[in-house]
Order: structure tokens, then sequence, then C-alpha cells
């Protein structure tokens, strides 16, 4: 259980991808720590129910938006800006991950991918700087992950392209916004436990994704939502241009055997 101290009280933040799994972690996390939020994701019930949850249209409102558009970008940021009064935080989290060996992703899949994944992110960036920057401050925050800044597995060809994108996106606008008053970070989940992570996996590749894990477990969306909650947050005011890894360790060990034995 995490305890609050309202930071974010005051604060308008917008999460992308937010009706469920790590983006619902971090849309929850916010509106507990006294910020309003505005959740825009493709799927409207379980994003109206989600909304309600968090204490209805005074605290939360939803937005249907596919984020691989610019007008769905620009209208979740206006959605923010007139009924909230502005936008503080965005965060960009939306994304897909099929799972296709590079033989057989056929184009249209690759631009699926990388259109919400990284278009999306550049979408985000562009359609919140405006309101950011009139205001002189911002706090963007893309979810990234491990896979393709530190490490891949097969089938993830296109999904690693896009994320090892976003970590050199997220250097060049932290460059560009810095005069601004805006930082710019990424957060690069390991294994998170989230309907989207398991709807794609067996049980059985699940068990060994945990067995990976030095720390033992499986992350989860509030692991995710406590390093998004630091990132747009004052205490990391001096922090730009950079990700947070919350991978349980997993990116560490130099074999697969990396417990101790004993002797
Ligand atoms: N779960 C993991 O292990 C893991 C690891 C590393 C990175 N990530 C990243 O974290 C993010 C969230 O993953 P998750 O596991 O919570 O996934 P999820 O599928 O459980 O949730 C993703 C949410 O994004 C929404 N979404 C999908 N396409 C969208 C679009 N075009 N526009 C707006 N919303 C859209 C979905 O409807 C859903 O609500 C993704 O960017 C993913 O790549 C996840």
């Amino acid at each position: 259980m995490s305890t609050t101290s309202q930071r974010l009280d005051g604060r308008v933040a917008l999460v992308v991808g937010g009706a469920r799994g790590i983006g619902g972690g971090i849309a929850a996390r916010f509106a507990a720590e006294g910020a309003r939020v505005v959740v825009a994701d493709t799927e409207i019930e379980a994003g109206e129910a989600f909304v309600a949850s968090l204490g209805g249209p005074e605290k939360a409102r939803f937005i249907q938006t596919d984020i691989s558009k610019q007008a769905d970008a620009e209208r979740a940021v206006a959605e923010a800006v007139t009924h909230f009064g502005g936008l503080d935080i965005a965060v960009q989290n939306a994304g897909i991950y099929p799972w296709t060996l590079i033989e057989n992703i056929e184009p249209e899949e690759w631009d699926a991918v990388l259109g919400v994944n990284l278009r999306g992110t550049f979408l985000v960036a562009r359609a919140a700087l405006p309101v950011m920057r009139a205001k002189g401050y911002g706090r963007m925050i893309f979810t990234s992950s491990i896979t393709g800044p530190r490490v891949s597995s097969p089938g993830h060809g296109h999904y690693s392209a896009s994320k090892a994108g976003i970590n050199g996106f997220i250097k060049s606008a932290a460059l560009e916004f810095a005069g601004y008053g805006i930082t710019v970070n990424g957060i690069e989940p390991g294994n998170i436990l989230t309907e989207g992570m398991k709807a794609g996996r067996s049980a059985a590749f699940i068990k060994g994704m945990e067995d990976s894990i030095p720390l033992g477990r499986l992350g989860t969306p509030e692991d995710i939502a406590n390093a998004a909650l630091f990132l747009a947050s004052d205490e990391s005011a001096y922090i730009t241009g950079t990700t947070i890894v919350v991978d349980g360790g997993q990116t560490l060990p130099e074999s697969k055997d990396f417990r101790l034995t004993p002797p």
C-alpha cells in the first residue's frame, strides 16, 4: 500500500493509454496525490468506468483517443485545458506489443507499432508543448521499455525499435524544451504483470519471466507509478533527458545462473 503526500496537489495530468495496466496505475496514483487527471485511451467502456472510480468529472475525465492520430493527441490536450485549466504533466504510456518474428512482420504491422508507440510519443509532446511553454512549466514522461534500449527478445523487432526510438526522442526533446521549464524523462519497465502482458503470453512463459528477475517477482503497475510520480513531482526538478529502469534487477545478470549457489 502506497502512502500519499498530495505531491501533485493543483496539478493537471494527461495519461495516454491510461484506462488499464501501467497507465491505469499511473493515473490512479496521480489522482491519489492530488492531481486532476485526463485519461486518454482507445477503450471507451474501460476508460469511462475507470475515471468514475477516480472520483468523477471534477477529478478525472475520459477522452477516447487513438494516440497515433495528430487530431486525437490535440483533443486530449485540449480536454485538460478546457476542463481543468491547463496541463502540467503529460504521460504517453500507450503502447502495443504484438509478438511477430521480423521475417513475418508486414510493413503495415511495423507502421502500427511505430505509429502508437513512437509517433504517439512525438504527437503528445508536440500537442502538450505550447500549453506547457506558455506556463513555463511542464513534466513530460514517456513509457519506454528495457526491450529495445537495453535487451531484446525474438518477436520484438518493431517494438524494440519503437522503444529505443523513444529514448532517443527523450534526449532531443529534453534539450529543446529545457529553456521552457519543461523536463522530459522516461521509464523503462521490465516485466510488469498487466492485462496486456497476460493476454499475449502463456502462464509458463510468464513463470519463466518471473524466474529471471533477481528481486523474485514480476513488477506491478504501482511499481511503475511510483517512478512516474517521482518524475512528475518537484523532487525531480533537476532531472531531464533520462530514463529510470524499473525492472527488479532483470537486466543485471551476466548469465542465466545468477543466483547464489551454496558452496
Ligand atoms: N507490461 C510490461 O511488462 C511492459 C514492459 C515494458 C514496457 N511496457 C510498456 O508499458 C505501456 C503499457 O503497457 P501495459 O502492459 O500496461 O499494456 P496494456 O495493454 O495492459 O495497456 C495499454 C493501454 O493502452 C491503450 N492503448 C493501446 N493503443 C492505444 C492507442 N492507439 N491510443 C490510446 N491508447 C491506446 C490500451 O487500450 C490500454 O488501455 C506500453 O507502452 C508498453 O509497451 C510494458
